[in-house]
C-alpha cells in the first residue's frame, strides 16, 4: 500500500513538471513577423523548397533549386517587380517552376504584400 501511494506521488509531481515545462515554452511563432511566416508555411509560400535565405539564420531550405533569396532591395530597386515576380513568376519566365502564388490565389493580395515585405528586406 505504501508503494502505490509512492507511485501515486511520482505520478502527481511527474504530470506537473510535463505540465510546467509545456507552459514554459515560448510561442515563438507569434512574435516572428507575418511575411516571414507565410513565407516558411509549407502550406502558403513554402519558399524553403526551392530558394535558400542565406541571412535568415533558421531558415533551412530542403533545396536550392531556385536562386539564393539575398540583396532582393539592390537587386530588384523596383520593389513592384520582387512583388509581380512572386505574383506571377510565369510573367518573367513562362517556363519557370515557381508556382503563381498570387495568380492561383495560393497566397491572398495582402499575403503577397507581407512576402513582398519580408523578401525584400533579405
Ligand atoms: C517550386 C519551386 C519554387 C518555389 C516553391 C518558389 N520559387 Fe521562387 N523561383 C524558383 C525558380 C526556379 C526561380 C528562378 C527564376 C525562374 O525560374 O524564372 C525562382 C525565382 C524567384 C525570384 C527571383 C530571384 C532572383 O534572383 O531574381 C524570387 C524573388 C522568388 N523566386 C521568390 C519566391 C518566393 C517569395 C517564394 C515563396 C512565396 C518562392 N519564390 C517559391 C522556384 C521556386
Amino acid at each position: 500500500m505504501k508503494k502505490l501511494r509512492q507511485a501515486a506521488v511520482a505520478c502527481t509531481v511527474g504530470s506537473g513538471m510535463v505540465a510546467g515545462a509545456a507552459l514554459a515554452q515560448p510561442a515563438a511563432s507569434a512574435r516572428e513577423p507575418a511575411g516571414k511566416q507565410l513565407a516558411f508555411d509549407v502550406r502558403k509560400g513554402n519558399c524553403l523548397a526551392c530558394h535558400g535565405m542565406p541571412t535568415v539564420p533558421d531558415a533551412v531550405a530542403a533545396g536550392l533549386y531556385g536562386p539564393p533569396l539575398i540583396a532582393m532591395s539592390a537587386r530588384y530597386p523596383d520593389k513592384a517587380k520582387l512583388r509581380a515576380q512572386i505574383w506571377n513568376a510565369m510573367e518573367a519566365n513562362p517556363a519557370t517552376t515557381m508556382p503563381p502564388f498570387g495568380k492561383h490565389g495560393v497566397l491572398t493580395e495582402a499575403e503577397i504584400d507581407k512576402v513582398t515585405d519580408f523578401v525584400y528586406g533579405l
